[in-house]
């Protein structure tokens, strides 16, 4: 086992939530709740199961309260829910998700094109929901944008540390940096989590990347080697958001996964499993999926020699 990364890492499967609400296609409640049954199974630790949203923004997310109903909660997975103001909590705490991931975006263009309020406005509101839930709840702050804003290009450290700060003023420990459109590269990843870690040494940090630009797993790594050990990823790499311009698709759960096997890290999540997740994931969605392992198999799978074939 590599001594160079930490030995043990929480992932998060957001791809009923990142990755449905980026589908085009309506998928049904009852599919939405198996996707979370079949993860559930297959181990993942946490869930972000949806998003407690307005349903004129993203209608897929629309089921919100009854996919949380429906599901069969299991001891030892998580069930996470997004969400972007005081409605959104209290239609969430109804369900009694395990925690609340409030949202925001660090630069003001995405902020407005997918919240419809300044970072400032948006900050004030959940400033509201973090005082109204956060003797009810576990909460956790995700900032969009982290790593570069698709209107607004390079996004400052400091503009992200500054948020980093309000919230854990307000005992808001949980942070996301979340690499919204894919900009995020490896010595950027070293600096700034390098610089929230020396900000808050009791900050939770989870690292959210966006594979747009093929650097999904790269930033994962990178992750590790600064020693984080949350991390947010999509089966199937499904996902994006759909007020972000060349969004695309999440950092591959699997891929991540079996890259971190490899290496020795603990997942607790059942690899095969995780890839027929993937593979009926696919089916539902009626699209071609871009993980790697999924149709590679994992590097364990050998060959007869009569299978090999002259290309
Ligand atoms: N859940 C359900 N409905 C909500 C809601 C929530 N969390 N927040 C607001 N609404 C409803 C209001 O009740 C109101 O309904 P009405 O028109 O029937 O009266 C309507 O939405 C507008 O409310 P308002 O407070 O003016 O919100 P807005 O139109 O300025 O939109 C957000 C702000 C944040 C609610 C909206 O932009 C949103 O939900 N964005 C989420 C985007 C997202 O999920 N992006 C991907 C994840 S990062
Ligand atoms: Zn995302």
């Amino acid at each position: 086992m590599s001594h160079q990364f930490p030995p043990h890492v929480v992932l998060c499967d957001v791809s009923p939530r990142d990755g449905l609400q980026n589908e085009c296609k309506p998928i049904s409640t009852t599919d939405k709740i198996s996707l979370v049954q079949d993860l559930i199974d297959a181990g993942m630790p946490r869930i972000e199961v949806t998003s407690f949203v307005s349903p004129k923004a993203i209608p897929q997310m629309a089921d919100a309260q009854e996919v949380m109903q429906g599901l069969t909660r299991r001891s030892g997975a998580e069930l996470v829910v997004l969400v972007p103001n005081q409605k959104g909590a209290e239609r969430a705490l109804a369900c009694q998700p395990d925690e609340l991931n409030l949202v925001m975006s660090v630069t003001e263009s995405h902020s407005k094109a997918n919240l419809r309020m300044t970072p400032q406005e948006s900050f004030e509101r959940l400033q509201e929901v973090v005082v109204t839930t956060r003797d009810r709840v576990r909460l956790n702050v995700s900032l969009s944008c982290s790593f570069g804003c698709p209107f607004e290009g390079d996004v400052p450290a400091e503009q992200v540390l500054h948020w980093v700060r309000a919230f854990s003023e307000l005992g808001v420990t949980g942070v996301s940096l979340c690499d919204t459109t894919g900009m995020a590269f490896p010595s950027q990843v070293r600096e700034l989590v390098g610089r929230v870690q020396k900000l808050s040494q009791k900050s939770r940090i989870t690292l959210h990347f966006h594979n747009s630009r093929g650097l999904g797993l790269t930033n994962v790594f990178e992750g590790l080697r600064a020693g984080v050990t949350h991390y947010d990823a999509c089966t199937g790499g499904i996902g994006g958001c759909p007020y972000a311009p060349g969004a695309s698709g999440n950092a591959c759960m699997e891929d991540i996964v079996h890259a971190m096997h490899c290496e020795g890290i603990e997942t607790g999540i059942d690899l095969d499993r995780l890839l027929k997740v993937s593979k009926d994931l696919g089916n539902l969605l009626e699209h071609p999926l871009s993980g790697q392992v999924v149709y590679a198999g994992p590097r364990s799978k050998t060959y007869a020699l009569d299978q090999a074939k002259s290309q």
